[in-house]
């Protein structure tokens, strides 16, 4: 990995992967592509696409977590390597492919493909893609990781003819390990783009859905809240223990989602149980006392891992070696899941 150093490339490939521009080969392969931001997404989705497009540039105004980020990137193909989640030649040639600057216009400049994983802060969202809009090629996708915006609202700023290049690509923590990317599009996103963005996760050996409406929380965190929503109210009424609930959720049905999800699952334990369980009227207040027990925790302080206090009690433990840990978990539990497919 080279750290702000000029691609040979740089500047002078084109590589639209919606146009099948010059710099692709048939198969529509983007020649460079850009990811801005290299924090906890950015760095996973950089080293994502190096596992199958030779030129990934990794854009942050930090000089500092780009160096941390390709720290990142090393540990964990060699990681990944080790579950056989990816081979020997990937992991190799993935780190290679990675270039880092602190400078946009090289980042984006000649980029096929280019994916904002910046803070999720509304402004600075809209005017970074102001400016993408203005530096990437007139044939390159924009693509947002925003968790909670629509493509609408982060979009704000770019003009025609760019709005048919510009989708979602929702990754989940940690994103170089987690299979699903979320693709979704805006009123104005071409099909082109659209099935293009989708054929290039799964090229990088992702397990993409479409999401076919811009809709803030895609289908996953929209599915995820619901769970937390009903898990705080239990919390909040004393139902069992947070580490109780947790083990409920893994060990539980948990455990059953790497095989089936709830729709099929519900289908093969027959509609008819379904049909007879009735809503409870008192859920609305339930779930405003679990909404105000999390306020209530933050509000005091007890933020969660980092802060030693939150849901559950961290204190003593140690956030870096709870993120490796629970990496390496993850990747085998990864590598079960592609075998069992
Ligand atoms: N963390 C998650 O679990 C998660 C999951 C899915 C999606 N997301 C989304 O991904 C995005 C990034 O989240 P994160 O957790 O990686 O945040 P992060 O804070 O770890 O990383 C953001 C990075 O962006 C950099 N940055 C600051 N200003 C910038 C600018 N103007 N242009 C480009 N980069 C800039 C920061 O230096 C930082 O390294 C957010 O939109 C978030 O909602 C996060």
């Amino acid at each position: 990995m080279v750290v702000a150093r000029r691609g040979a490339k740089a500047g002078t490939v084109r590589g639209g992967i919606a146009a099948r521009g010059p710099g692709n080969d048939s198969s529509g392969v983007v020649a460079k592509s850009a990811v801005i931001g290299a924090g906890a997404m950015g760095h996973g989705i950089g080293e994502v696409l190096a596992r199958a497009y030779p030129e990934v540039w990794l854009y942050d105004p930090d000089a500092a977590t780009l160096e941390r980020a390709v720290a990142l990137i090393r540990e964990s193909v060699e990681r990944l390597e080790r579950h056989g989640l990816i081979d020997a030649q990937a992991a190799r040639e993935a780190p290679t492919r990675v270039h880092t600057t602190t400078d946009l216009d090289l980042a984006v400049a000649g980029a096929g493909f280019v994916i904002e994983a910046a803070p999720e802060d509304l402004p600075t969202k809209q005017e970074l893609f102001a400016d993408l809009d203005r530096l990437a090629p007139a044939d390159a996708v924009l693509a947002t990781n925003s968790s909670s915006f629509t493509l609408a609202e982060v979009t704000k700023q770019v003009r025609e003819p760019r709005l048919t290049l510009v989708v979602g690509s929702h990754f989940f923590l940690p994103a170089q390990i987690v299979p699903l990317v979320e693709v979704s599009r805006g009123a104005a996103t071409g099909d082109e783009a659209f099935e293009a963005t989708y054929a290039l996760w799964e090229r990088c050996g992702k397990a993409p859905i479409r999401v076919r409406h811009d809709v803030s929380g895609y289908v996953a965190n929209r599915l995820q809240r619901a769970l937390m929503r009903e898990a705080l109210a239990q919390l909040a009424e004393g139902s069992a223990s947070a580490e109780d609930i947790d083990r409920a959720v893994r060990f539980g049905f948990g455990l059953r989602f790497l095989v089936r999800g709830p729709l099929a699952q519900r289908d093969v334990a027959g509609l008819g149980l379904a049909s007879r369980i009735q809503t409870n009227p008192d859920d609305r207040e339930r779930l405003d006392a679990g909404r105000r027990y999390l306020l209530d925790l933050a509000a005091a302080g007890h933020l969660g891992l980092a802060a030693g206090r939150g849901l559950l009690d961290w204190h003593g433990a140690d956030p870096e070696e709870i993120r490796r840990t629970g990496d390496e978990a993850l990747a085998r539990a990864a590598a079960l899941l592609f075998a069992s497919e």
